[in-house]
Order: structure tokens, then sequence, then C-alpha cells
């Protein structure tokens, strides 16, 4: 991450003093593997030359999220000294730190997001800070209810950065990621009635199959969901782990030699898991729906001039941003649109990979409001 050092970012000088820790988990060897091995990655604060590290190998450690498009998002959506702005999603405040100090002095900041955990830390984080800033666990598809909360009767910018933070994927107990070993959960919101366990146990065959494919264009579809209501007869299916075997089942892989595989081929091979699990995240937090909502109130919660931008990293998404954009300015709620996306550069795809299918839109409310 490109840290810009700020006002905000200045914890005054000396190293503080390093208090005594409760007993971590133990590992064998210098490298930690685990996500609970890594204690120091989730203490940066008292561990600093972990982070120079781990970045200048591309890596983000864990309990830590890479902001994407940051220069772009701040070109285009311009904040300014008096500004406000919503971060519709905090997760770590990569964005929201920017905005602070490009508002200050006079600006304030609403960050919302439904990740309690996250909300909490990054709320600590950045309330360290002498910029004004109000935090909300809130779905962003209530955005207006926030700012009627906040006495507000708009704001100068909105922006979103849509789908998981990198802390919500590499952390096994949330069940997002094929990679790690988990309970099948994929709930953003915890206090969400249905886990992605429940939803594949009870959804019908074809609500399953259909999901693959609308949400995340899963060739296989029809296979998978058959393979996942013939094997929910047997067992239920609670655990990352199971569904990624039944995956490569249904598409008649073996995982050992599909490794081989794509290590020969030296590609970033997307794994076949990877889109089962990214339809059933979408559904478990319908996030189609709160965006497509986030999307028709954000006109009238813009004051003339404002702006709106969003980063999404899923077509069905982007489809749906684009669109109303383009809507906004035949209808007159926008006064323009950005005409090309915005998508990161070799560099930033070089240092952070999970920004490569990053797609950024913008739009300008009209100025008479
Ligand atoms: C990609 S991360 C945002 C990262 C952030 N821009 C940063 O710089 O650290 C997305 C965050 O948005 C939250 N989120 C996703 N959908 C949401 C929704 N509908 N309403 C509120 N928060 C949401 C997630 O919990 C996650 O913390």
């Amino acid at each position: 991450m490109d840290v810009q050092m700020s006002k905000l970012d200045q914890s005054g000088g000396g190293d503080p003093p390093r208090e005594r820790r409760a007993r971590r988990p133990r590992y064998r060897g210098t490298h930690p593997t685990s996500y609970a091995q890594k204690y120091k990655e989730h203490d940066l604060a008292a561990y600093p030359e972990i982070e120079a590290h781990l970045r200048a190998k591309g890596t983000t450690p864990a309990g830590t999220h890479v902001p994407v498009l940051v220069e772009e998002v701040m070109a285009c959506l311009r904040p300014a000294p008096g500004d406000i702005v919503v971060d519709c999603t905090l997760g770590y405040g990569g964005h929201a730190r920017e905005f602070l100090r490009r508002i200050a002095p006079g600006g304030r900041l609403i960050g919302l997001d439904v990740d309690a955990a996250e909300l909490d830390r990054t709320r600590a984080r950045l309330e360290a800070t002498e910029a004004t800033a109000s935090f909300h666990r809130s779905n962003f598809a209530g955005l207006a209810k926030v700012l009627r909360r906040e006495k507000l009767d708009g704001c100068d910018i909105i922006f979103a950065d849509l789908g998981v933070s990198s802390m919500q994927i590499d952390d096994p107990q949330r069940g997002m990621s094929y990679r790690q070993q988990g309970p099948l959960d994929l709930r953003m919101d915890d206090r969400l009635q249905q886990t992605g366990a429940d939803l594949l146990n009870r959804l019908s065959e074809e609500e399953i199959s259909q999901a693959l494919w609308k949400l995340a264009d899963e060739p296989d579809h029809g296979t998978i969901a058959h393979q996942i209501v013939a094997r929910r007869r047997v067992e239920r299916i609670a655990r990352t782990t199971q569904l990624v075997q039944l995956v490569f089942e249904a598409k008649g892989l073996d995982p050992k030699t599909w490794r081989q595989q794509r290590r020969a081929a030296e590609s970033g091979a997307l794994h076949p898991a990877a889109r089962t699990f990214q339809a059933l995240r979408i559904l478990v937090n319908d996030e189609l729906g709160a965006l497509r909502e986030l999307l028709r109130v954000a006109p009238s919660c813009l004051r003339p001039g404002g702006r709106i931008g969003i980063i999404s990293f899923h077509s069905g998404e982007d489809r749906l941003v684009k669109q109303s954009f383009r809507d906004g300015v035949r209808h007159g709620t926008y006064a323009a649109t950005a005409e090309e996306v915005v998508t990161p550069g070799p560099q930033e795809i070089g240092s952070n990979p999970r920004s490569a299918s990053a797609k950024f839109r913008w739009a300008v409310a009209t100025s008479q409001g």
C-alpha cells in the first residue's frame, strides 16, 4: 500500500512500550502458515517491521486490507476541505483515511459497514485522529436512514468498494475462501439468519444451479447443483472442505493432478471452486439486492454537484452500476458519468494481485439538486 503520511497517521514520537501479550499458539519453524499462527500480522502496531517486509513481497498481512485504486478514486471524486463523505464500505479504512486527510478542515466522514468486528477495529484506528468521523453498523442499502440519523439532508460524496475485505477472506472462521478450512458461514453480517451452509442445505437443485450460473457464470452449474443435492441427502454440507471436494468431484477433477497441472502451466488459473464460493457469498449476503437499493437511493442522498463512485469486482455488479449511472444521465439526475471504466494498472496488480478484477465507475449529480 502506498501509505501517505498525514496528521492522521502520526501516532507521536518514540516507540510505545510493549505490553505483555497472552501466550500465542506455537508453531514449528519460522514461517507461519495458518491464520492463527500469524499473530504478528494481527498486531502490526507491535510488529511494524512485519508489515513492510510482507508488502515488499506483494503479500497482504493477515488482518489487513490493501485499498485499491486509491489515487484514481480521489482524482475522480475530488474530496475537498469541508466535504461530507459517506464511505459505504469502511473495511480496513484505507479509502476512508485518504478521504479524511483531504476533507480536513471542516469535513465529515460517515463510515458504514455490516461487519461489527471489523467496524470496531477500524473505528478505533480512525478515531485516534483529529478529523470528524462517525460510524454506523449498517447495510449501505439503508444509506438514506443513516443520513437522517445524522440529521443531514445530503452528502457531497458517496463511495462504495464492494465485496469482501482481505480480513474476511483470510479468516477461516468466516468460511469465505476455498483455500481455508472452516465452517461454511460466508456472512459479512452475523445478524443474517442464514449461513452459506443453511442455504446450500435448503435451496432446490434448480435454485442452486441458477445462482451458480447467474452470480458466477459457473459453466458446470447443473452438475455441481446436482452433486450438492445428492450429497446433502447423506450428510449436511457444513464445511468449506466438503464443498471444495464436491466441486472437484462434479467437475471430474482430482485435486492433486489439478495442482500439478496449474503449477506446470504457471498461470493464475482460477480455482475450480472459486465461482461456487463467489455465487454462494453473493447469495448469502444479498449483495446484488443491496447494490440495487444503494443505486436507487443515491441520487436523493447527494447534494447538488455531489459525486458517487463505486468499485466492483464482479461483472454483474459492474453492469448494474454502469446502467444506473447512464440511466441517471439520461433522466437528468446525474450530469455526467465515467465514459470508460477505471481499472488498476500493471504496477498495482503486481503489488496487490487481489486488485486485478477491480472496476471503478463514477457519476456527478446535477447542480440544481
Ligand atoms: C472491499 S472491503 C472495503 C475495503 C475498504 N475500502 C478499505 O480501504 O479497507 C468491503 C467492506 O464492505 C463491507 N460491506 C459489504 N457489503 C456491504 C453492505 N451492503 N453494506 C455495508 N457494508 C458492506 C464488508 O463487510 C467489507 O468490510
